[in-house]
């Protein structure tokens, strides 16, 4: 699904990522680990077309991106959900008016249908009974709710999550992950997580990749990774 072989990029000539493959496989779940600066970010932002490689390549649906025309990003960013690290709602619409605002702007539905799809997607993270309510009336795990709800409205088979749980409390980051999980699961998405929270990652991804200064230091299942040998993820996982 999707693909990211050899990919180098620098800012101001200063090297970010350095050098990194791998895939993700049609519903699977991926962690992308590692501390704050490591280029997680960066590289997420390379599969939804923000940024673009300096050397290496990205395919996603066994197309290479580097060929895709604005059309292509276009028919591409609807199947895709990103949850930005901040959440990113519209503070001026209500939790409904910005859940709904992807089916107005990409969907033929009528309002009934918009107003079904949205509760029932809006029931699917937990929440409800907050529809007309502004995002700063909410809790902060309000909000990632309300934000992953409006990523995955029409129906994404993509979903990019950066950084979900910065900023919760462990409760919160508990119910967000299982929250991913569920919306994951239900429609079938090709996930990828970026996050330095270790538990809560290590408990829904089906594979993990851990990142040290645009490298990528290993990949692989929950037992892979924990019984690597490798020093710097022995110490990460400490
Ligand atoms: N647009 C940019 N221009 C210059 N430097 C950037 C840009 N975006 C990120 N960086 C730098 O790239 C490095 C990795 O950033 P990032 O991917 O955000 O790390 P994280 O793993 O915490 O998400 C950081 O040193 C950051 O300052
Ligand atoms: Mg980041």
């Amino acid at each position: 699904m999707i693909k990211v072989s050899h990919l180098y990029k620098s800012f101001n000539s200063q090297a970010i990522l350095k050098d990194v493959s791998f895939e993700v496989k049609e519903g699977e779940i991926i962690a992308i680990l590692g501390q704050s600066g490591a280029g997680k970010s960066v590289l997420l932002k390379h599969l939804i077309g923000l940024l673009f490689p300096d050397q290496g390549s990205i395919e996603i649906d066994s197309r290479d991106i580097a060929k895709f025309s604005e059309q292509d990003w276009l028919l591409l960013r609807k199947k895709m959900g990103y949850l930005f690290q901040d959440g990113a709602l519209y503070d001026f619409m209500t939790i409904f008016e910005n859940t709904a605002f992807p089916l107005k702007e990409h969907t033929q539905l009528n309002k009934k249908e918009i107003g079904e799809k949205v509760r029932n997607t809006l029931s699917l993270v937990g929440l409800e009974g907050v529809e007309q309510k502004y995002p700063s009336q909410l809790s902060g795990g309000m909000q990632k709710r309300a934000a992953l709800a409006r990523a995955v409205i029409l129906n994404s088979k993509i979903l990019l999550c950066d950084e979900p749980t910065s900023g919760l409390d462990p409760v919160r980051s508990r119910d967000i992950t299982d929250v991913i999980l569920n919306i994951s699961r239900h429609f079938n998405t090709t996930t990828v997580i970026t996050s330095h929270d270790m538990k809560n990652s290590f408990r829904i991804a089906d594979r993990l990749i851990i990142m040290k200064d645009g490298s990528l230091v290993a990949q692989g299942t929950r037992e892979e990774i924990e019984s690597t040998d490798n020093d710097f993820v022995k110490e990460f996982l400490n």
